[in-house]
């Protein structure tokens, strides 16, 4: 059993952070969405990994290095425009050989891991007539907006549609994907959709119209596309909430640390009052501030004299005199400054490398 873990695409629903970096390597609780996949694959067994990566290759390259860091070997397989799901499988062919493998979205979040979905992929695979892919599904509010499938009492698909605007059922597919080697007549069979991709979707679609068996899971714990702030934000929450408390950095008698908290070593808090869920990476800067719940704070960033609940602030970023910061995402090296503090919060998705005076 392989992976092909696709670190490509653009992230325009992440913009303007995607502008600057890919939207795999945005942190959720301090740690690159991508490398929560990575441990995936890794805990469920698999060392082969194929890593599918567009214009932010060398970012992304420079981030997962050999794979060696979680006992995989990592393949680059460049893909020189977005042009679909099923295209990166269609060009990872010589790295996918003739095996099974699991087909991973870089940008999705699943809290129980694939280990089980395998697994029972593979003991399948051993038996008699075994399907020839296994999708997993998810059920939503918003089923529009993903692949969406419709089953039979057995479980088993009968009809899948990407993003359909009156969907049959609220099962949005999710992006994880088990497939035999099966899957590689259906990619190169089927022809771009309206968005101009090949779409997995209908690649999975072609298998049940040729009569080879799909069958389906309903995931328990949650998932998330992080691919959008609000979705990233919630992801940030779900993964701070699984932290043990651990308190490396300095605290002074001052301030005041509560709950579920990571301070990272090099990190101090002065004068301040941090409420968990939440992690403050090494050698940041707390300094007569408020942390509240489900905030990350990446590593050599000053909140001073400021208030943050609910965000993600990415590296080297600087909050002076800001008030209140709500349900925010901050870049890298962003400066956040206000030179007359107003009593109400403020919400901003900031790029990289910006300056924001909110006086
Ligand atoms: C892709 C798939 C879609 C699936 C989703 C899961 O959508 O095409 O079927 O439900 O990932 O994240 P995209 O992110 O390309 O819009």
């Amino acid at each position: 059993m392989r992976a092909l873990i696709l670190a490509g695409g653009a992230g325009t629903r992440l913009r303007p952070i995607t502008h600057t970096r890919a939207k795999q390597l945005v942190p959720v609780a301090n740690k690159p969405i991508l490398f929560y996949g990575l441990e995936a694959m890794a805990e469920a067994g698999i060392k082969e990994v194929g890593m599918i990566v567009g214009d932010t290759a060398v970012e992304v390259q420079a981030a997962v290095g050999d794979g060696s860091k979680w006992g995989l070997d990592v393949t680059y397989i460049p893909q020189a425009a977005p042009l679909g799901l099923a295209h990166c499988v269609l060009i990872a062919r010589d790295f996918l050989g003739e095996d099974d493998f699991v087909m991973y979205l870089g940008d999705n979040l699943i809290r129980q891991g694939v280990k089980d979905f395998v697994d029972r992929f593979e003991v399948e695979r051993r038996q008699f007539d075994p399907a020839a892919a296994h999708i997993l599904l998810a059920r939503v509010p918003d089923p529009h907006r993903f692949g969406v499938a419709e089953l039979d009492d057995n479980g088993e698909v009968v009809q899948l549609v990407e993003k359909p605007a009156d969907p049959k059922s609220n099962l949005a597919l999710v992006g994880v994907y088990l497939f035999s080697r099966a899957i590689h007549a259906a990619v190169a069979a089927i022809s771009p959709s309206d968005r101009g991709e090949l779409e997995i979707t209908d690649a999975i679609q072609w298998l049940v119209d040729h009569d080879q068996r799909v069958r389906s899971e309903i995931l328990q714990g949650w998932w998330i596309d992080t691919g959008k702030l609000t979705p990233l934000l919630e992801a940030n929450r779900l993964i701070l909430e699984t932290l043990e408390r651990r308190i490396d950095g300095t605290i002074d008698a001052e301030s005041r640390v509560e709950g579920r908290v990571v301070i990272e070593a090099g990190a101090v808090i002065e004068h301040s009052h941090i409420r968990g869920p939440a992690i403050i990476g090494a050698g940041t800067r707390i300094v007569h501030s408020f942390v509240g719940p489900f905030t990350a704070i990446d590593e050599n960033c000053q909140i001073l004299f400021s208030e943050v609940e609910h965000s993600v602030i990415l590296a080297r970023t600087r909050v002076d005199h800001a008030g209140r910061l709500e349900d925010s995402l901050l870049g890298r090296d962003v400066e956040v400054t206000r030179s007359t503090v107003l009593p109400r919060a403020t919400r901003l998705m900031v790029g990289d490398d910006c300056q924001i005076d909110l006086t």
